[in-house]
């Protein structure tokens, strides 16, 4: 029987879920809310507000719609999973209590000591505790220590002062901002030193299976400099991320975190990703995240040789330990081109030209629009351009010699997405 399928986000992640789910024997028709240019051409976009739950079951029902696909961390957390599965629709992605992981700095923080799992010791703190936390920090007398608003906080609730007079004022800088709502709390952590990878395995709430590992290149310039952004490039498998280290996080990391979901009451079903440390004493984790990373998920999906469409069904039925996942051998790098001024200020509405000289790389959209035929910039991330090779050298190269070819006026992107992957390979 052939299902159709509603994709919730319009990022470059969707697309690549979108990509992976359109190659599907079982697809009857793929829609994307909102979608963008790239999954237009896998299905069709709908302008649902998904934020709306019950616009969307609207569409699910007038639709005939038998599988939901929850991209972006925000739907989850809001508990899109929680009101479909009251509907008995069937829907991949964690429950509001599994959101929290990455919905909750706190939950998740207390959760890991639960269940023994490495990560940064820590102390949480009231909004009116301010002067506790202020006491806290000058007595470990560390830095530079890290300074954690509770909630979702789109990457700006994150604070790593390296002076005690540096930490006073980033606890009233979050005072100010990221903490000013009424339930909010921080979370100071102990700095782990180490170089940050990722692993992201896929759950069916009892069993789980590792679907890879990337590293991600979070600030806008080169060296790893400048501000935070949604993350300029990504590239798999990560030679940081070694056999032994990737043991240990399946052992000690993932399956308590997996096991521990479901002992406490929330079965953990959907992508986890799970952001690493990887320190002298071995993997610790920095956070979860409850959905795919943007863009790793761009260089890990392309490598599944398994229909995705039916590895996630079998996450929704319970299935998932009967299922076997397979991967391709080859390396890839995904480089983002971003709208110049990103992540601050910048201009949209630039036509975009190129794409269709591009033929050794897959091309993912993100902030992207097509107008009368022609497609123009309409975000801060714009285009991932994905290429591929048996070595990361090779992957690495096929990505900028083809990024090369496509232009907009003030394009801009990283020219060393990788390198510190080939430096481990030295
Ligand atoms: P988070 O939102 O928790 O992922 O934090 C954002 C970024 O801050 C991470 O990707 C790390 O680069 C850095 N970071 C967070 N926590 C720590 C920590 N305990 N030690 C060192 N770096 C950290
Ligand atoms: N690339 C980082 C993230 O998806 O959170």
């Amino acid at each position: 029987m052939k299902v159709k399928v509603l994709l919730l986000g319009s990022g470059g992640r969707e697309h690549a879920l979108a990509w992976g789910i359109a190659k599907s024997p079982k697809l009857d028709k793929l829609y994307t809310a909102p979608g963008n240019p790239g999954t237009a051409k896998l299905g069709e976009n709908v302008a649902l507000d998904i934020s709306d739950q019950d616009a969307v079951w609207e569409f699910i029902q007038s639709n005939n719609i038998g599988l939901t696909v929850v991209g972006p961390e925000q739907p989850l957390v809001d508990g899109i999973a929680d009101f479909l599965e009251v509907k008995a629709h069937p829907v991949f992605g964690p429950k509001k209590q599994a959101a929290m992981l990455e919905g909750s700095k706190e939950f998740a923080k207390d959760f890991m000591k639960r269940h023994d799992i490495p990560t940064a010791a820590y102390e949480v703190f009231s909004q009116n505790e301010f002067d506790k936390a202020a006491e806290y920090i000058k007595k470990q007398g560390k830095y530079p220590v890290v300074l954690k608003a509770d909630g979702l906080a789109a990457g700006k609730g994150v604070l790593i002062p390296e002076t005690e007079e540096e930490a006073l004022a980033a606890l009233d800088e979050l005072k100010s901002g990221a903490l000013s709502g009424a339930a909010s709390r921080l979370v100071i952590e102990e700095f782990m030193v180490g170089e940050e990878a990722s692993v992201f395995a896929i759950c069916d709430g009892d069993s789980f299976r590792v679907i890879g590992n990337a590293q991600d290149h979070k600030r806008i310039g080169e060296g790893d400099t400048g501000l935070n952004t949604g993350g300029m490039g990504a590239y798999s498998p990560a030679p940081i991320a070694t056999k032994e280290i990737l043991d240990i996080t399946e052992r000690e990391i993932i399956k308590p975190t997996i096991d521990g979901m479901k002992a406490e009451g929330y079965p953990y079903q959907g992508f986890l990703y799970v952001g690493l440390m990887i320190t002298s004493e071995g993997p610790k984790v920095v956070e979860y995240n409850c959905r795919f990373g943007d863009p790793e998920c761009q260089v890990i999906i392309p490598g599944m040789k398994t229909d995705l469409l039916e590895v996630i069904y079998s996450c929704t039925t319970g299935n998932l330990a009967s299922t076997k996942i397979e991967f391709d051998e080859q390396y890839r790098c995904t480089v983002v081109l971003a709208s110049g001024g990103y992540p601050e200020s910048y201009e949209k509405g630039k036509e975009i030209t190129g794409l269709d000289e591009v033929k050794d790389a897959l091309i993912f959209h993100a902030g992207t629009k097509e107008e009368s035929g022609k497609l123009y910039t309409n975000g801060g991330r714009v285009l991932n351009i994905v290429g591929s090779g048996n070595t990361l050298k090779q992957a690495i190269e096929n990505s900028y010699s083809e990024i090369k070819k496509i232009h907009f006026e003030k394009a801009y992107y990283r020219n060393d997405i990788g390198a510190k992957g080939l430096k481990h390979l030295e």
